[in-house]
């Protein structure tokens, strides 16, 4: 079959790429000509999305991968589209659905009847229906009769999207009739018969469903995190407890950190927040969870006596370890708090460049990495694991608790994570 791919970003190009590679015609249409030109040219825009450069390689020679920026004519070739461009929040913590409703209005221009467009991207309950169906209809086509719409989100984490596409249930929920049974047929058709879908009522129910996965980890990543403030509070080792809690059936504690980055998790709760219906928890969940990069900075300050020019190296600026991807990541908050208490702080990212490093904010420390009074460990990229410490601070603050506190306590430094206690010492 003939599918198109609306924005071939970190989701929607290993989406492509992997519909190409069960043998399918598949169309990536973006309004980025530069990335259209690199996957025309079999080159990999995401090195970090594990298997995606072999599999690109291969769709773009077989000639089942094409890119395009002409999304008009491409959907006009396809029976089924599927959206994945981004929708983030605004600086009003609303959702900003410009670039998608640009990209419903520009497919509403090309589709021919009995196309099937699916929206995956993550959206406010109602988005689907009220707000994207309709613009669909701006060449004349009748929803229902001409054309069908489904919701069916992405459950994919970055770094291993391609694996993931088959690994969880397919959530699809229509909104005209036909929407939901034509998805859940898409899906098979396009993963395999095996492929599990799962056809809910409605793309309400489907929009509501991925809402309620997001705001189920950050709540209890703020539980992590508020726990992690009590066990502080008593000299109590949190990963000892939660260790310890969710060796039984009924205790899923996430871990604690200094908050929670990426265009997901911190993102969904506010599509809660701004919808019908009560948000009590998904506010205050934020909240804990927005608290707690001026709790770690508090932490290092009471342990140090003060952060007025203490020099602080930040390492892992990423929103998670081992992907290039910085929306929405704790490190410029982790910055601004120990900056906005004197400190001096450079920033690394042994997956950034240095220009990278700068656009978030950060003074990119020099080679070698030493002298620091103390390193704040946030996304512990496989790169670090190696480093010596005793060289590059005295004192590592582990954002994550990622680490292996006894490694960095044998080499000489002290540890501190986040509901951990200080290594005794000093
Ligand atoms: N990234 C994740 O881990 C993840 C996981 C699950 C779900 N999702 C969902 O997937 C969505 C997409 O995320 P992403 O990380 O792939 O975003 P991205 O920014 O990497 O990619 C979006 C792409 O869409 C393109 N685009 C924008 N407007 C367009 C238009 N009018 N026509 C064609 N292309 C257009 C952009 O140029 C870009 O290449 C997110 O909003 C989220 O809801 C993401």
């Amino acid at each position: 079959m003939n599918v198109a791919v609306i924005g071939i970003g970190r989701i929607g190009l290993p989406l492509s790429a992997a519909i190409a590679g069960a043998g399918h015609q598949v169309f990536g249409c973006d309004i980025n000509a530069e990335r259209v030109a690199l996957v025309n040219r079999g080159e990999n825009p995401i090195p970090d999305e594990a298997g995606l450069g072999d599999l690109l390689r291969r769709v773009v020679a077989s000639g089942n991968l094409r890119a395009t920026t002409d999304t008009i004519a491409a959907v006009g070739k396809c029976e089924a589209v599927l959206f994945a461009v981004a929708v983030d929040v605004n600086d009003e913590g609303t959702a900003d659905l410009t670039p998608l409703f640009a990209a419903a209005d520009t497919v509403g221009r090309g589709i021919r009847p009995g196309t099937l467009c699916i929206f995956d991207t993550t959206l406010p309950i109602g988005t689907t229906r009220a707000e994207l169906a309709p613009r669909l209809e701006s060449g004349g086509l009748k929803l229902g009769r001409d054309f069908s719409v489904a919701f069916s989100p992405e459950r994919l984490l970055m770094g291993r999207v391609i694996e993931d596409l088959k690994k969880y249930p397919k959530l699809v929920g229509g909104v005209d009739p036909d929407g939901g049974p034509r998805a859940a047929a898409f899906y098979k058709r396009a993963f395999g018969d095996d492929a599990n879908v799962r056809v809910l009522a409605n793309a309400e129910t489907a929009e509501l469903t991925k809402l309620a996965e997001g705001a189920y980890r950050d709540l209890n990543i703020a539980l992590a995190n508020e726990l992690a403030q009590v066990a502080d509070a008593y000299g109590i080792d949190i990963a000892e407890v939660t260790g310890a809690a969710n060796s039984q059936p009924y205790s899923h504690i996430h871990t604690p950190g200094t908050g929670v980055g990426g265009h997901c998790i911190p993102v969904y709760p506010r599509f809660l927040i701004q919808g019908r219906g009560p948000s009590a928890l998904s506010s205050l969940g934020r909240d804990v969870n927005d608290a707690m990069p001026r709790y770690a900075a508090e932490r290092v300050a009471g342990l140090i006596g003060g952060l007025e020019g203490k020099r602080v190296l930040i390492l892992g600026l990423t929103f998670r370890p081992n992907v290039a991807v910085t929306p929405h990541t704790n490190a410029v908050d982790l910055l601004r708090e120990f900056a906005g208490r004197g400190a001096l702080v450079h920033g690394h990212d042994a997956l950034l460049s240095e220009a990278g490093v700068r656009s978030l904010g950060f003074e990119p420390a020099a080679e070698p990495l030493a002298g620091y009074d103390v390193a704040v460990v946030h996304a512990y990229h496989d790169a670090y694991q190696d480093y010596d410490w005793r060289r590059i601070a005295p004192l590592v603050l582990d954002a994550r608790n990622a680490m292996d506190r006894t490694a960095v306590e044998a080499a000489g430094v002290r540890y501190l994570g986040i509901g951990r206690p200080v290594s005794v010492g000093e």
